[in-house]
């Protein structure tokens, strides 16, 4: 059996020069400061110039992402776990904060029994999430006036369990050759009609209403992740309204748009959006064993090309890019008004390492099977790529930083000044460590104990039915019996 890729972990690179020298070594080309810059001079203390979200300035340059729950009740409403999270993410001194997780816009639509579902019923509840997220906010930072909130509304589609943890209940935009396998669709039953995309359009304008009442600054539309949305932007194969030619596969948003602005609601809009997709990966089997996880390999694809089943792949040879239709794609967001753009990629129940570059593999995932930074590198440089195409008042948020750890200010700091991105949007970290960029800023240094390795704990837990949450780094969840439960389901599966 051939040795499986050793990685150089960051940890290992004891200064700025060893960090960069590493990423010279893979070829990369990230642009990365010799120094944190602490104070007002900081370029990621400095607010965006010209766009406003619900009227307000954004403060500074970076944001916590949209992250789902999986700790409310079985009708979607709040719980402690939820108020704890959004309080924390008020502390990470973000001005752009999208909410502290995604909300599905219907039952059907929920990644897990315990989502939260944005309705009449748990209108209240949200309403006070937001509350305690602003009050820690004003409690260390003196002002909201520069903090943007955003719901994230979204469909998990092909991902739903709406009932119960371990069971799918799919809803998919059409047939895929290698999803559907892997995914235990074999029928048409999954795929949803025509009828039903009015209902599910009605969803999110009504999700919307409900956003824009209890004060959210923007709604954010997801795109991405194989989600329902994004997985309509690949329909190709589908025939009607909502398939086929990029027009078509993009209805479902200018409806969405258009149904909001109809009943009177101006809330500001976002979508995150996967920017790009590759195939389905898989361990490689020849480097598996039991217990142990291989390093990842594309599922074989020779029998479904040119691969018309993805958004931003390329078709002839699906484990590169193709960003034409990312660009198209853009300019109707600017079009129909959307102001901030978060872009992301892939999905993490697919092909997670270009979706969440890391060094442990969650449980249903596989190894690395090269250095992560390339897979942060792909999507800093996409990022770039889309800046200097898309209309300059569309905001934009890059990710796939938390994979740098220790370095994380020092590229953060390069790619803001050189204009890359706009903002920087911090994932996993945001749970380990929610200020990382606000300690920066005030002292110039990290601490170090609270920085994400990328252990992937906060992804294998929901994969098994556990609260997510970071299990190694957050004391709150490593007291808990779940991270025994954790440890025993990574020695079985090898994660
Ligand atoms: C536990 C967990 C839940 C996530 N849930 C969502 C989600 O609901 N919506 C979304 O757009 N992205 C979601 N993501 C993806 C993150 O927003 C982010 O894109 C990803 O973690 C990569 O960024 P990072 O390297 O900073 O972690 C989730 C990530 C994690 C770790
Ligand atoms: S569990 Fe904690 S350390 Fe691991 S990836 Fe998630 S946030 Fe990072």
């Amino acid at each position: 059996m051939p040795d499986p890729y050793k990685l150089t972990r960051i940890p290992s690179l004891k200064t700025v020069d060893d960090f960069r020298r590493h990423c010279a070594s893979l070829g990369l080309n990230l642009p990365c400061e010799d120094e944190i810059v602490s104070g007002p001079n900081s370029p990621l203390a400095q607010p965006i110039p010209s766009v406003t979200i619900n009227g307000k300035r954004i403060g500074n340059r970076f944001a916590v992402q949209p992250m789902e729950g999986w700790d409310g009740t079985t009708t979607g409403g709040i719980s402690d776990e939820m108020l704890r999270r959004w309080s924390r993410f008020g502390e990470s001194g973000a001005k752009v904060i999208y909410g502290g997780e995604a909300m599905a816009v219907r039952f059907d639509g929920r990644a897990n029994p315990n989502q939260l579902i944005i309705n009449r019923e748990n209108q209240s509840g949200i309403a006070s999430l937001r509350q305690v997220l602003l009050d820690s906010h004003k409690a260390r930072f003196a002002s909201t006036d520069d903090l943007v909130i955003g719901f994230q509304l979204t469909h998990s589609g092909r991902f739903c369990r709406p009932r119960d943890k371990k069971r799918l209940e799919p809803r998919i935009a059409f047939r895929h050759p290698i999803l559907d396998r892997k995914f235990g669709i074999t029928d048409d039953s999954a795929v949803l009609s025509d009828g039903d995309i009015q209902e599910l359009i009605q969803s999110y304008v009504d999700a919307a209403a409900i956003a824009a009442e209890i004060g959210a600054d923007f709604i954010d539309i997801k795109h991405s992740h194989g989600y329902l949305l994004h997985e309509f932007l690949g329909a190709h194969t589908r025939t009607g309204p909502y398939g086929g030619p990029f027009e078509n596969r993009t209805r479902i948003l200018r409806e969405i748009v258009s149904g909001i602005r109809r009943t009177g609601n101006n809330i500001d809009l976002g979508v995150r959006l996967s920017a790009f997709d590759f195939v389905p990966f898989r361990p490689d089997p020849a480097l598996s064993s039991p217990g142990k996880l291989g390093p990842g390999i594309p599922e074989d694809f020779s029998h479904c090309l040119p691969y018309r089943y993805a958004f931003g792949a390329d078709i002839n040879n699906p484990v590169e890019y193709d960003l034409t239709e990312t660009f198209a794609f853009l300019d109707l967001c600017a079009e129909l008004g959307v102001k901030i753009v978060n872009l992301s990629a892939g999905s993490p129940y697919y092909n997670p390492h270009i979706q969440r570059p890391a060094a442990y593999p969650p449980s249903d995932g596989y190894q690395p099977a090269h250095d992560p930074l390339i897979d942060v590198a792909r999507q800093i440089d996409v990022v770039r790529q889309i800046r200097a195409r898309a209309p300059k008042g569309l905001i934009l948020i890059g990710t796939a930083y938390s994979y740098l750890q220790e370095y994380l200010p020092h590229v953060a700091q390069a790619v803001i000044r050189e204009g890359w991105t706009d903002m920087i949007g911090l994932g996993r970290v945001s749970l380990s460590y929610p200020a990382l960029l606000a300690d920066a800023i005030d002292k110039g240094a990290l601490e170090k104990k609270l920085i994400c390795r990328t252990f992937s704990d906060c992804t294998t837990a929901p994969r098994n039915g556990l609260i997510s949450g970071c299990y190694p780094l957050d004391k709150y969840y490593s007291a808990k019996p779940e991270f025994q439960t954790l440890k025993e389901i990574k020695k079985q599966t090898g994660a």
